[in-house]
């Protein structure tokens, strides 16, 4: 029987910490979905160059609301990875949603650097939303959700043999 090390479970207390956290930052999602891209930016510049809607319009990219509807995905989906988590385990994508996922990223160029930058993104963006909650804790919590999520999206860009 395998049992998980009691050290590798995700507790109580850090689904609490994404999901208390999550609650108060969505209410400034716009403000805050912005943030976490300009971030990115800042660190990767030429990753813009990623987003077709990005290369192909006039709107300032701070006006561009399909970035602000990715920041928003990034963050709902890593906050419902945290809950599962908790309950299940692991994180488990619908089949469709993931395939695309994966498909999407993989298409787009989307590198283990990407997604390495934008955990840097997301944490500091957490971080000063909401300064009076922050802990490493909460970093912990945080970026343990985002990576397992990250870890389903990328066994769904491994190129078919
Ligand atoms: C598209 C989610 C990480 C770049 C999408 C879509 C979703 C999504 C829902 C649109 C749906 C689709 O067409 O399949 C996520 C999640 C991520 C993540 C949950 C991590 C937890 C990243 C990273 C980058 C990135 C790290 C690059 C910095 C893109 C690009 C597209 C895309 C370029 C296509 C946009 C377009 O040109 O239409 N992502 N994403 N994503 N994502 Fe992500």
């Amino acid at each position: 029987k395998y049992e998980f090390a009691p050290e590798a479970r995700y507790t109580k207390e850090e689904e609490s910490l994404v999901v208390e956290s999550w609650d108060i930052i969505k209410q400034d999602a716009a403000a805050l979905g912005l943030k976490f891209f300009m971030r990115i930016f800042e660190i990767a510049p030429s990753s813009s160059g990623l987003f077709s809607f990005l290369r192909n319009s006039d709107v300032p990219i701070g006006q561009n609301p399909k970035l602000k509807r990715h920041a928003m995905t990034v963050f709902s989906m890593t906050c419902d990875s945290a809950v599962q988590l908790q309950r299940i385990g692991k994180v488990i994508v619908r089949d469709t949603t993931i395939r695309k996922l994966g498909a999407t990223h993989l298409k787009a160029g989307v590198s283990n650097e990407h997604f390495e930058v934008m955990k840097y993104a997301l944490l500091e963006t957490i971080k000063e939303a909401v300064p009076h909650m922050w802990s490493d804790k909460m970093r912990e919590a945080w970026g343990k959700a985002y990576d397992k999520l990250v870890a389903a999206i990328k066994e769904e860009m491994k190129p078919i043999p």
